[in-house]
């Protein structure tokens, strides 16, 4: 350990931080590219949602006042549109921001933290940063989250659950009896959080309703985000829905303007944009389709998915494989950083993005 080093926590220097997906311009700039299409990190493709923008674009004179640190107009629309309690809602700034602050108010030093593996990374992230223990549960063969190994896993000293569904970066879901069975099985010092950043996209229909558990009473949090459907990922907005015993607790430590007043301004308008959120949809539909087809026709594998990404195997060496798509001006993410050393997490883009990959991907595999 270097000398400055050892000022830090305890074990800070083991965690490994979050790997974002490479942004375009370094592809550029690295390649003398001009034009690149980025499926790295399920962004949004059709851009913001238009409502918010223009909302945005209406307020940038305003930026010289603080935001509403308690965001009270959009946690009064949202309780609305969801059909919850407004004191049960907190927005910090994004998901990522929520999911660190469970953590913290969460989590002692030494607790459990259980989580699929691979899961989103930031739940380990936010449980090493508070000094609590990671517990890896690995997926089944089936690339669905294995709940009953999950169940297994739970010890006196285990305090939270991150249950992501749809899992990223597999893009599967668990069911409604899957999901009921494993919170019936908890003892009450255990909490879970959904982890629903992609429940938008979601078709099956046997998707468990997640604020359901959270009107019984449960102890469960669900997370959510404005990155995706809503295309606001650069602005930053994300919330959790609770009890208000459970989010009155996270209120006390989060940052007293957390979510910024453009942020709220946008996921406002963006609330009331069915028709951007339905046509997103309906694009990626079509997006996840076409892949299906041009995988099945190259006899790659690949894994259903109900979001805005499919991993598929490309059955050769993915750093390989993702250096010379770059060089055909196409980033996505490379699955050995879940140790999946021939797999790729592609983010569904507009359908000539995917073409472009698509055609890509036959040039580099050839
Ligand atoms: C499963 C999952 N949860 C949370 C987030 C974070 O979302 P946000 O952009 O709101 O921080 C992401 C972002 O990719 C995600 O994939």
């Amino acid at each position: 350990m270097l000398d400055r080093e050892k000022l830090f926590r305890k074990g800070l220097v083991d965690i490994k931080a979050y790997v974002p997906g490479k942004p375009m311009e370094d592809v550029m700039r690295e390649l003398g590219l001009t034009e690149v299409v980025k499926l790295a990190s399920n962004e949004n493709p059709l851009g913001p949602s238009p409502k918010a923008l223009a909302a945005m674009r209406e307020s940038l004179d305003s930026v010289n006042y603080y935001p509403d640190g308690a965001c009270l107009a959009l946690t009064q629309r949202l309780a609305e549109k969801l059909d919850v309690d407004p004191q049960g809602i907190i927005f910090a700034n994004g998901e990522d921001n929520i999911i660190s602050l469970i953590s913290k108010a969460f989590l002692n030093e030494g607790e459990e933290m259980i989580m699929a593996d691979p899961s989103f990374s930031s739940f380990e992230i936010s449980t090493r940063a508070v000094g609590g223990k990671v517990i890896k549960v690995p997926i089944r063969s089936d690339f669905i989250t294995d709940l009953e190994a999950m169940a297994a896993a739970v010890t006196p000293q285990t305090k939270l659950i991150f249950l992501c569904n749809p899992n990223n970066p597999t893009g599967t879901i668990n069911t409604r009896p899957q999901v009921e069975a494993f919170l019936e099985g908890l003892p009450d010092h255990v909490l879970v959080v959904l982890d629903e950043a992609y429940k938008e996209f979601v078709e099956d229909p046997d998707y468990p309703e997640g604020l359901d558990y959270v009107r019984s009473g449960k102890n469960v949090l669900v997370t959510r985000t404005f990155s995706k459907v809503y295309g606001l990922a650069g602005i930053r907005v994300g919330f959790a829905v609770g009890h208000p015993d459970f989010i009155g607790g996270l209120k006390r430590i989060r940052e007293a303007f957390a979510t910024n007043r453009l942020a709220q301004i946008a996921a406002l308008a963006a609330l009331d944009d069915d028709e951007f959120l339905q046509r997103v949809v309906a694009v990626n539909k079509e997006g996840r389709e076409y892949f299906y087809k041009e995988f099945d026709r190259l006899g790659l594998p690949y894994v259903k998915s109900q979001t805005n990404y499919v991993m598929v195997d490309t059955k050769k060496d993915i750093r390989q494989v993702f250096l010379h798509l770059q060089r055909e001006g196409v980033i996505v993410r490379p699955a050995y950083i879940w140790d999946m050393p021939t797999w790729a997490r592609v983010s569904v883009g507009t359908m000539e993005e995917n073409k472009k990959f698509i055609q890509a991907l036959k040039k580099v595999l050839a």
